[in-house]
């Protein structure tokens, strides 16, 4: 049955939030898992649909997933039959793509179908493909299927095109049991590349320079066995510093790691919130309407594209006219008309949202386009008068564990319900009054 959120606007968010595990990181670690045949323990994983749908694709393959606890899992490569990851999973997961990396650099082959475009625009894999091909790989792609294979995988010199996570991510893994060095120029230095550096080092990987954009790989013959905790996830922990700041509260957001938050921290110091840094986590407060500014998303350590609709949807509340530029992907406003719904005033010229800022929201119901905007027709929701639904709420769980359970545990109230229940719908606005 699918769900909706409802919610009852005009809380300001107060209290302490714990931040899970890193969603990205965790998608290029738990590839990575498969690469050798020793038991690899990932604790602090997301419980969130994506990872339990990779996890079902590395089931698929035949790897052993055993799952200790919502957060902790441990895997087994040793009993892997099949290097073939189908449509179904890539069409729901796109990083399943990972595993292309990963079982070419454990098995020298690998069949992952080619994944399309997706909510938040075209998104080409031509750079993953050119990395494979540097490291001697032949690569066709037939039928919709990507085929590599390779008699032997060859360290090389290989400089991205475009900053890439992915293709950093799928280079990595693939290069990491290569014969000699590769060095890959203009990597991406997102914090989850440096958790997955780190996770391959920790079972026997020669990576260095991983959060640079120039990272050095000696390939060894084998990997084996680790314990591994996954970084607290930056977004995450940024939609909470901008939802607690768009409904003037104050809250302490622990388990994050400050430094990969500073992009945020600053715009939101800028426009007139407070931010405090602690040892591993942030406080956020914010006691009167902020200002305006200028975003431009930019790869790490720019402002991130997965920040942008939480930040444009702060800023449609902030006095005076801001600007948030889109540089990473095409179609990223998609929230804007939704927003628009709530009152807010938006112009979408290019990849340029020209927002000029409205003293509030009123209650509407909404449909989420993707993940991050979900989330910021989440945050809408909570500062709107009245009450707010969102429906297609299955993108925004793609990436929050317990969205309205943390929410609801900072005073807020908003609740998941059955969509078309008006029963339930009844039900919260007598609870909520
Ligand atoms: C990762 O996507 C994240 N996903 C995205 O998070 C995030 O928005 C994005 O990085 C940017 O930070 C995961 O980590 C699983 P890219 P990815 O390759 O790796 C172009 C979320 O909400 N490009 O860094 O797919 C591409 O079109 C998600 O959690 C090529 O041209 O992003 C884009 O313009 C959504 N050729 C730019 O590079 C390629 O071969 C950056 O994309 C690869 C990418």
């Amino acid at each position: 049955m699918e769900n909706q959120y409802i919610i009852k606007g005009g809380t300001p968010l107060k209290g302490e939030v714990t931040i899970g595990g890193a969603k990205n990181a965790a998608l290029g670690i738990l590839a990575a898992a498969i690469m050798t045949d020793e038991t690899v323990t990932i604790e602090n994983l997301p419980d969130v649909r994506d990872i339990n749908v990779l996890l079902q694709a590395i089931e698929g393959i035949g790897a052993t997933v055993q799952r200790i606890n919502s957060h902790t899992v441990k895997i087994n490569g040793s009993t892997i039959g099949n290097i073939t990851i189908d449509y179904d999973s890539i069409r729901k997961i796109r990083a399943s793509y990972y595993l292309l990396g990963a079982l070419l650099g454990k098995y020298n082959k690998a069949q992952v179908a080619l994944p399309g475009g997706c909510d938040i625009g075209s998104r080409p894999i031509d750079q993953h493909l050119k990395g494979f091909r540097a490291l001697g790989a032949t690569v066709t792609i037939e039928h919709g299927m990507i085929n590599t294979f390779a008699d032997s995988l060859v360290g090389n010199h290989i400089f991205l095109d475009v900053v890439s996570v992915g293709a950093t991510i799928n280079i990595m893994l693939a290069s990491c049991m290569a014969e000699g060095r590769t060095v890959i120029e203009n990597a991406a230095k997102e914090p989850h590349i440096v958790d997955v550096a780190n996770f391959l080092n920790s079972m026997g990987a020669d990576i260095k320079g991983a959060g640079t954009d120039k990272i050095r790989i000696n390939g060894v013959s084998k990997l084996h066995s680790s314990e591994y905790s996954i970084i607290p996830d930056q977004i995450e922990a940024g939609t909470f510093m901008v939802a607690t700041a768009a409904t003037h509260g104050d809250v302490l957001i622990k388990n994050v790691i400050p430094k990969h938050l500073e992009a945020i921290s600053v715009k939101l110091i800028e426009i007139g919130a407070t931010v405090e840094e602690y040892d591993d986590a942030v406080r956020v407060s914010a006691d009167h309407r902020l200002g305006h500014t200028q975003v431009k998303t930019l790869p790490y350590p720019g402002f991130p594209t997965d920040m942008q609709p939480q930040i444009a949807t702060l800023l449609a509340l902030s006095e005076g006219t801001s600007t948030v530029t889109e540089s990473i992907f095409e179609n990223r406003f998609k929230y804007v008309d939704e927003l628009a719904r709530m009152g807010a005033s938006i112009k979408v010229e290019g990849n340029v949202a020209i927002i000029e800022g409205v003293e509030g929201f009123t209650g509407a119901a909404i449909s989420a386009p993707d993940l991050r905007a979900g989330a910021a027709l989440v945050v809408a929701g909570l500062v709107a008068e009245g009450y707010t639904t969102i429906d297609s709420i299955h993108f925004i769980e793609r990436g929050y564990e317990n969205f309205e359970g943390k929410i609801t545990a900072l005073g807020a109230s908003m609740e998941k319900i059955p969509v078309d229940d008006e029963r339930a719908v009844m039900k919260f606005k007598l609870k909520v009054g």
